[in-house]
């Protein structure tokens, strides 16, 4: 018997237009609407996100956004807030994805920020953390991602804390075709563990999902999924498909 609720997401990133959204969603809803064993994400792009809403209404497929600001309104060009995703039915946020932090230099204290503001807004944050290879090959691996999760996690009630998602996303696993064994996933999931232990109590620690993210595909998720502190994935490029999204959901029953 599983303890937690396996969690799969499907993070679109900057593909697909609302037609081609529409169709997708259509397509996964239509094999996994009733799916009740596992958490169904789907996190198109902001502008697919009302058409994908429409799309799942009435479904066990849940909806998310890739990122957001935290504060509630004002002189923000190009940002979107936790209650304009709220509006569109959004019940999921992924935040800190290592593209955010690579690319739009967001930082442990950024990703807090947004982190808490998810919360307060009754969005549930996937909080993303994971290392680069260099990291890992310097002997870093346990290091950062210590100082990433006290970092994104920094002054979350125990109660925030479950409500919250961890994706552990090693940075070099991510669209490269290499992923993590099962063994490698399995011990920073359960470093992760033993952190939000530190950071809580054991039963939050026990509580909390985490995702494991990186070439995840049908051909290995349920074997990373079987492993004791893996409870699911998010998943990039094998998400934009629905034959191959379904399978890898499948694999986490
Ligand atoms: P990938 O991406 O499955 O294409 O490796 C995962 C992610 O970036 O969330």
């Amino acid at each position: 018997m599983r303890q937690r609720k396996p969690i799969v997401a499907g993070n679109w990133k900057m593909n697909k237009t609302v037609a081609e959204a529409i169709d997708l969603a259509t397509a996964i809803k239509r094999e996994l609407g009733d799916c009740k064993d596992v958490d169904i994400v789907l996190c198109p792009p902001f502008t697919a996100l009302k058409a994908v809403s429409e799309a799942i209404t009435d479904t066990h497929v849940d909806l998310g956004a890739q990122n957001m600001h935290w504060e509630k309104s004002g002189a923000y060009t190009g940002e979107v807030s936790a209650e304009m995703l709220r509006e569109l039915y959004c019940h999921y946020v992924i935040l800190g994805h290592s593209e955010r932090r690579a690319y739009f230099g967001e930082t442990d204290e950024i990703v807090n920020k947004k982190t808490k503001a998810a919360l307060a807004a009754n969005l549930q944050p996937i909080v993303c953390i994971g290392e680069t290879l260099a990291e890992r090959e310097s002997g870093r691996m346990t290091e950062v991602i210590t100082t990433q999760v006290r970092g994104s996690l920094a002054d979350l009630s125990p109660r925030e804390l479950v409500s919250s998602i961890i994706a552990y996303e090693p940075v070099w696993a991510i669209g490269t075709g290499r992923t993590a064994s099962p063994e490698q996933a399995q011990e920073v999931h359960a470093l992760i563990r033993s952190l939000l232990r530190e950071l809580a109590d054991d039963a939050v620690a026990q509580s909390v999902r985490i995702q494991y993210g990186g070439s995840v595909k049908p051909a290995n998720a349920r074997e990373l999924f079987g492993q004791p502190d893996i409870d699911g994935g998010l998943i990039g490029g094998a998400a934009l498909e629905a034959r191959s999204f379904i399978e890898i959901v499948r694999g986490a029953i």
